[in-house]
């Protein structure tokens, strides 16, 4: 339990720890390339623990020094598992390691913890399955346990329904020990740092636009090259005091090397037209990927916004952060088309809907988002986190803008993003 009060204002500048997506995917595209490479400024978390963990299972020689990584390649030459490999609480470690080992013909089984245990694998199984790869788990192959049993691969054509990253990052993995070409399509396009970093490693991969979406292809038989990678400052770890900021008046923060990506950066864009001071400044590019400092203030209320079906993957996870600036903005607001938050760490529409009501927001309930009158006040309320870490997040940031005391159960769950966030947002809090 963590109980919270009304703050003034944030002041200061924070670089907030490295982002999750990219953190992942260094480590497993290091693992599958030939030769030694450097992670720099890795997250080190839970969620990205869980993934280092299942490499080393695999045989890959790895080391963590501070929060930078060597990690000798394998070339796709994994050793089998000796036992189950956990994938704890994430969603990432675990779709994106289906994706390798079914390039495997040894046999793997990955579990996660109760909430992952309870989140769809199917749209990973199946287009797996196409390729010619062996998985099957709980409910037909839907829930985990799933084991594995990979081997000789062919590329196919996939659409991907949901515009899902780690769907289309699974593929993409496994596409590259397989006869042809995979071709994968998307109406929206979701995160692209597995495009970004495989072209860092050497790899040639071609995206344009179709008629139904964006197409990405890959020919498989390709060989990955060690390399450096940077890893940059998460933008929704970043958002938490972006939001803090722009709730408080008066406040002033910098944030540091804050990847930028167009496909992960919604959340500021719309910020900014709900009537944010918040500024990229420096903007530059490291290791493919686009990177900025973001300068914000908190300047009075914003204005309510409507976010639609297209706009969902760009902020898919500062959904729950949105809705409490929603909350306190002038005017009504909406989200529509993100039935996804469903199946997230948590049912997130239903841990938004239900504490920020507790807290006196007036919000509607639909089954793919809610409906947001603003107020100009929340009260302090007992939030439930269900043990999700943005959920948490999201609320202690409520906490600390609304009248009276909050509490929050189970803050511990930050640590699969965010280990130290508490410490972070204590520095930066000024009672003035
Ligand atoms: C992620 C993709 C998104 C996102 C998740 C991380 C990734 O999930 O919500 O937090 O690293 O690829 P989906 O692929 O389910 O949309």
């Amino acid at each position: 339990m963590l109980t919270l009060k009304k703050i003034k204002t944030v002041k200061g500048e924070i670089r907030v720890p490295s982002d999750k997506s990219i953190s992942h995917r260094a480590i497993l595209i290091s693992s599958i390339a030939e030769g030694k490479s450097v992670i720099k400024n890795w997250l080190v978390s839970e969620d990205t623990k869980a993934t280092f963990n299942a490499v080393l299972q695999l045989g890959v020689q790895a080391h963590i020094k501070g929060n930078e990584v060597i990690v000798e390649g394998r070339n796709y030459l994994f050793s089998e598992p000796s036992d189950i490999i956990d994938a704890k609480n994430s969603g990432t470690t675990a779709r994106l390691l289906m994706g390798v080992l079914s390039t495997q013909e040894f046999f793997s089984v990955i579990t996660g913890d109760e909430s992952l245990r309870n989140r769809p694998m199917l749209r990973v199984v199946e287009p797996l399955r196409q390729m010619g790869a062996w998985l099957d788990g709980r409910e037909k192959g839907n829930k985990l346990p799933v084991a594995i049993r990979g081997g000789k691969l062919k590329g196919i054509s996939f659409f991907n329904k949901k515009a899902s990253a780690q769907v289309k990052s699974a593929l993409l993995l496994a596409s590259l020990k397989a006869d042809g070409i995979t071709e994968i399509t998307e109406p929206y396009l979701s995160r692209d740092h597995t495009e970004r970093m495989l072209r860092l490693f050497g790899a040639e991969i071609t995206q344009l636009e179709g008629k139904d979406g964006h197409i990405v292809k890959l020919k498989g038989g390709q060989k990955l090259h060690a390399c450096e990678i940077y890893c940059p400052a998460d933008p929704s770890s970043s958002a938490f005091f972006v939001a803090l900021a722009v709730l408080t008046e008066g406040s002033e923060l910098i944030l540091k090397d804050v990847l930028v990506n167009p496909t992960r950066d919604g959340f500021f864009r719309k910020l900014k037209q709900m009537g944010a001071r918040l500024e990229y400044i420096n903007l530059r590019e490291i290791s493919g990927e686009p990177i900025a400092d973001i300068w914000v203030k908190g300047e009075g209320r914003l204005k309510g916004i409507d976010i639609r079906e297209e706009d969902v993957p760009s902020l898919i996870d500062e959904l729950p952060i949105l809705a409490l600036i929603m909350a306190l903005a002038e005017g009504t607001s909406s989200v529509r088309g993100a039935h996804e938050l469903r199946i997230k760490e948590s049912d997130r529409i239903k841990a938004i809907v239900e504490n920020l009501r507790s807290m006196g927001a007036k919000i509607e309930e639909y089954e793919d988002g809610f409906y947001i009158e603003g107020v100009e006040k929340l009260r302090g309320a007992h939030i439930k986190t269900y043990k999700d870490h943005r959920i948490a997040m999201t609320f202690s940031i409520a906490g600390l803008v609304a009248e009276g005391e909050t509490i929050i159960d189970h803050p511990e769950c930050v640590s699969v993003s965010y280990p130290e966030f508490y410490k972070d947002l204590e520095r930066l809090i000024h009672q003035t």
